[in-house]
Formats: structure tokens, sequence, C-alpha cells
């Protein structure tokens, strides 16, 4: 067991140091030897077809639903098509509405977990186009969708999920690409841009791994409190909803994740004196907001790590703690800046003691609704 957890103490830390290459695999031939355009072979649609399409529902749980909230944002902004992201559980008894010109995206790492197979098989009998995005060749998913994009992340063992997310979240951006293409919507100097910036994440992720003794002295801090926050804005909020699952499962360090500007409708009242706040302030356009809200928690004695990409080293004035990622394009933040909260959750797990990579209470795949 030592050997396949190749010198780590545990699944999940291998799992997080396992990125950068799960990165590369996803990506691996999907980009043309230019450099220029997404590939996408697996996709079977005609530009017709593609054309076609009038919205899109993405539909996943867990840590595959937090990656189609990062999959929205980022085909609304690359392709201009509506999109709505739904956890599986839900969406079948919302009565969705799906036509023919529906795309239907479902992500499963294991591509097994009863919830999206059932709204999977339930958008096929609507007519809509399915596309699944998982992990699992030869899953009941991917052999019940249209077509698959798999994600190259190699076998996930640990219960909390690390490089099936992000590698989902490499899926989406190839995927995003690929419509901006056939739709242009992205003049073709941008979707250069965007596919080269791709190509540097790899080694920005090794980057931040080099930093993780840093995140661990603060994980050994919040290990201490049994409440948190964590907020952010725009991409920043899907990130932290995904910060805030990792540390729930296997710290269970109860937390909350709200959109920093939403704070002041209810959630400011439970800010106290030494509270830990995780802010997210990667994103230009709302970084100023961001920074106000981090002021008004920390006027109320917040402690507070804020996490910001390089070149806004300014908002270490506002916080207790700060964290920078390497600079990126706002829209491929969420690829980086989830790698510092998820080893956030491993140091705290890792220092309550509790059993990382087989957290109580729950299954690595669900098969039963
Ligand atoms: C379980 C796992 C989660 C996972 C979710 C969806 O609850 O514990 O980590 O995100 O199922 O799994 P899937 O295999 O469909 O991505």
């Amino acid at each position: 067991v030592t050997a396949e957890k190749a010198g780590f103490d545990h699944f999940m830390l291998k799992e997080i140091y396992d990125q950068p290459n799960a990165y590369r695999d996803t990506m691996g031939s999907r980009i043309s030897m230019d450099q220029d355009q997404v590939i996408l072979n697996e996709i079977n649609m005609t530009d017709e077809e593609i054309k076609s399409i009038d919205r899109i529902h993405i539909v996943a749980c867990g840590t595959a639903y937090h990656a189609g909230l990062v999959g929205k944002n980022l085909i609304e902004k690359l392709a201009r098509i509506p999109v709505e992201t739904d956890v599986a559980s839900e969406y079948r008894y919302r009565s969705p509405i799906i036509t023919r010109n529906t795309l239907v995206i479902v992500v499963s790492q294991s591509g097994e977990t009863a919830d999206t197979l059932a709204a999977l098989r339930e958008a096929k009998r609507q007519g809509a186009h399915v596309i699944a995005i998982t992990n699992v060749v030869g899953s009941s998913v991917s052999r019940e969708a249209d077509d698959v994009i798999t994600t190259w992340a190699g076998p996930e063992i640990a219960v909390a999920s690390t490089k099936a997310y992000t590698s989902q979240l490499i899926a989406f951006y190839l995927f995003g690409l690929y419509l901006a293409q056939k739709l242009e919507t992205v003049e073709a100097d941008e979707v250069k841009k965007v596919i080269s910036a791709l190509q540097e994440l790899p080694q920005q992720v090794e980057h931040i791994l080099e930093q993780s003794e840093q995140i661990k002295t603060v994980a050994e801090k919040i290990a201490l409190h049994n409440n948190l926050f964590f907020i952010g804005r725009g991409l920043d909020f899907a990130v932290v909803l995904e910060g805030s699952l990792k540390l729930k499962e296997i710290s269970y360090i109860h937390s909350e994740a709200y959109a920093a500007g939403e704070l002041k409708h209810g959630t400011l009242a439970l800010i106290e004196e030494g509270i830990p706040v995780i802010a997210l302030a990667t994103q230009e356009d709302v970084f100023e907001k961001t920074v106000s809200n981090i002021e008004e928690v920390a006027a109320r004695g917040a402690y507070v790590l804020g996490i910001s990409q390089e070149g806004n080293e300014e908002l270490g004035k506002f916080v207790n703690e700060s964290f920078t990622i390497p600079k990126t394009l706002d829209v491929l933040s969420p690829a980086l800046s989830v790698i510092p909260l998820q080893l956030l959750s491993y140091y705290a797990s890792l220092t309550r003691g509790n059993d990382v990579d087989k957290p109580r209470n729950l299954a690595k795949s669900v098969t039963v609704e």
C-alpha cells in the first residue's frame, strides 16, 4: 500500500501532488500542434448541431457539482450560451426544461453515481444530447452518454476528491474553448492566449506545492476552531464552495462558503473575535469589492487568510495571513486557487488526527439514491 502512495503518507496528498500530471494528461493531444486550437474528436456533434444549442444544463453531485459551477461561469463567458448547473438529486424533480436544443453535461469522477446516472437517463429520454465528463473509462455514465470527455487524472483513491475536480476544470476549459471556436464567440488570438496560459498551469501548480509549508502553518491554527467561513466573488465563489466542502469532509470543521457581497445580509452576525475567514480574491474585476468585504470581517476581529494572484500583494495589508498564487488569466485561476484550499483541508485533518483518506460516514462513490 505504501508503494501505491508513492512515498506519501496519504492517498489524498499523493493525489494533490499528481495534479500537474493530471492537467498535462487531460490536455494532452486535445491541443493542436500549433497550439492555437482545441481538438475534441470525442464530440460527435455536427457544426449545425452545435450552433443549435440554446441552453446547457450541467448536472453532477458533490465536488463534481462544484466543478460544474466553474464550468457554467466559463462556458457563459467563452461561448455566450446560457448555462444552469444543478445538483443531480434535485434535477429530475424540478421538471427541468429540456428540448432537442438542450445540451446536458453530466460530470462524475466515478461515472457510477446513482443520481447523476438517473439525471443522464432523464435528459436522454427527453431528447437532449448528453456529454459526460468522467474519470472512468467504461463506467455506466460513459457508456450511456452520447459523447464522453475523459479526464485523465488516473485512479483517485482518497474519498475527498482533488485531482478529479481539477481535471474536470481542465475538461471544461477545453470544452468552453471548443464551443467558442465553433461559434466564433472568441477571437482566434484570444483562444491562443487562453491555450498558452492553460499550458502554463501544471508548472504553476508545482510552484504552489513547493509552498505547502506556508499553508500547513495556517491549517494548524484553523484546526483549533469549530467554525469558519470562506468568502469570494464570481469564480472565487465557486472555488470557495469546493474549499468549504473539502474542509468539512475530512477535518469535520463546520464551514460555510459565502458570496462575499452577501455576507452583510445575515452571516456577518456570526463573525466574532478570532473566527477564521478564508478569502479568495483572484478576480481583477471584483478585487476592490472583495477587499472591502474582507475589511468588514477584519473590523469584527476575524482572523483572515487572503489568497490572491501575484501582482496583487496589496491584499497583505488587509489580512492576517496571505498566500499568492502565480499570475494567470482570471478565468483560469480556479485551477490554481483551489490547490491551497486542498492543502489547507489536508493539513487541518492531519492536525486533528482524523483518518484523512477515509472520512467518517462518506463513500467514494454513492451508487444508491
Ligand atoms: C461522493 C464522493 C464525493 C464526490 C461525489 C460525486 O459523495 O464522496 O467526493 O464528489 O460522490 O461522485 P462522482 O463520482 O459522481 O464524481
